[in-house]
């Protein structure tokens, strides 16, 4: 039996990922739990009500597990909605039990990546029209300057924004996060306010700490044609592309919004990224089709023989998460595999996307792409937004009634790659056998 092993660069970052809405549970001051509360927005009604319950001091046990589970970094979210509870109203106990946690961290040996907003707004800001309004950028500065002055002892590594290409797209043209709009004006003024928060926040966090680095976390998606040969097809997916993976980090290099049909000059956001943040899960197929004007002609499904995950929202793809590195590498900067993961109760797919997952990132390495860490989403299963608990992306597992974890096989596989800072024959022979003939021919 062959025996090698594939090994990562020293220092490389490992952990998972978490947000705040999804773990801490009983964030009432926010749009989500608005949100939750109105009828046929989140699947069968579900509600997060104590999520993980970290709230309650329960990250420290979550803590523990993915130290000892050798992860060497944690990337996690502040709740705005706690830390500024009102327009004019800063809640220090808050920001202390952040502190808290960030102590947690690097007393247990990770370093943390700490995103500043992670898909939840205060109710006070959404009441106020939330991304649309351009004030939400005089607000969010003092949110940023308030959070780095009261973290920056621990933390070095920030994420401004989680997936603004997922936000606008999911809250104003699927509508299927609040505000629940399609309308396309909306997700252009949401856009524009979002880069101009991003970049004055970039500077901001850079004028109270030089040295840390500072990105975004880009939802990079392959949208291919369905049918190479046909034009329409390859219009409706290089559409959906540029809109939904280049326009946000192409802004951010060049300082202008370029839209299909006006740009719009940004330039206080040129060049304010430290490094690139790709969140990958899956990639899809795009074919032309007149009724979904809305999503630029383009109906997207997974490839007819894609193995999906287990309510059908992930494709495993590993290739497309290649494909995305590569993508990344035209901004020249270091890149953070910020999220990767999928759904599966069972833990009967997990163990194989990561390590096919893995192999892609160890190949993209090798041909020295700057690829300087790995989060996986997630570390327990969590409130998966419009999903409710239907979806449950943890390497442990989580009952929400008890509170109870369990560890999945994936935990077990996913330490030993962190030990081990590589992928070994033996554990893909014992994790996921199915792989090993392609991995490790004789
Ligand atoms: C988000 C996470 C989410 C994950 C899985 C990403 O788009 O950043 O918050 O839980 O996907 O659905």
């Amino acid at each position: 039996m062959a025996q090698a092993t594939f090994h990562f660069p020293r220092g490389f970052l490992w952990g998972a990922a978490t947000a705040a809405h999804q773990v801490e549970g009983n964030n009432t001051n926010n749009n989500w739990w608005a949100w939750e509360q109105e009828e046929g927005r989140i699947i069968q009604g579900q509600k997060s009500g104590l999520a993980c319950d970290w709230w309650n001091g329960r990250w420290r046990e979550d803590f523990d597990r993915a130290a000892e589970a050798g992860h060497n970094a944690h990337r996690m979210s502040v709740e705005w909605s706690r830390i500024q509870p009102a327009p004019d109203r800063w809640d220090e106990n808050a920001l202390d039990r952040y502190r808290e946690m960030m102590r947690g961290l690097t007393e247990r040996g990770m370093t943390p990546l700490v995103t500043l907003h992670h898909f939840s707004d205060p109710l006070w800001l959404s009441e106020m029209g939330g991304w649309e309004n351009e004030k939400v950028v005089d607000y969010f500065i003092p949110f940023v300057n308030k959070v780095v002055e009261a973290l920056r002892e621990y933390v070095n590594l920030w994420v401004t924004i989680n997936e603004p290409n997922v936000l606008v797209t999911n809250a104003y043209v699927m509508g299927v996060f609040p505000p629940g709009k399609t309308d396309l004006g909306a997700m252009y003024r949401a856009t524009v306010n979002m880069i101009r928060a991003h970049a004055l926040a970039y500077q901001a966090i850079h004028k109270i700490q030089p040295t840390a680095r500072v990105g975004l976390a880009f939802q990079y998606r392959g949208l291919l044609p369905s049918k190479t040969w046909s034009p329409l097809d390859r219009f409706a997916a290089g559409m959906q592309s540029r809109l939904f993976n280049d326009l946000f980090p192409e802004a951010l290099v060049s300082g202008v919004l370029r839209l299909p049909v006006v740009s719009r000059h940004i330039p206080e956001a040129r060049g304010t990224q430290d490094f690139l943040g790709i969140n990958y899960y899956t990639q899809e197929y795009v074919a032309f089709n007149l009724l979904k004007a809305g999503e630029m002609f383009g109906q997207r499904s997974f490839h007819p023989q894609a193995e999906l995950s287990e309510t059908g929202f992930i494709a495993n793809d590993p290739e497309g998460l290649f494909k995305a590195l590569k993508w990344g590498m035209r901004f020249e900067l270091p890149i953070l595999i910020t999220e990767n993961g999928v759904e599966d109760s069972q833990d009967s797919l997990r163990p194989r996307y990561i390590i096919q997952h893995l192999h892609q990132v160890w190949k993209a390495v090798n041909f020295n792409f700057p690829v300087k860490g790995y989060f996986h989403w997630s570390l327990v299963d969590n409130f998966e937004w419009e999903r409710g608990w239907t979806q449950r992306f943890g390497l442990w597992g989580l009952d929400v009634e008890t509170q109870t974890r369990l560890t999945r096989p994936s935990a077990d596989l996913f330490a030993e790659i962190c030990r081990e800072n590589g992928i070994s024959s033996e554990m893909v022979a014992r994790y996921a056998p199915a792989l090993f003939e392609s991995m490790f021919p004789n």
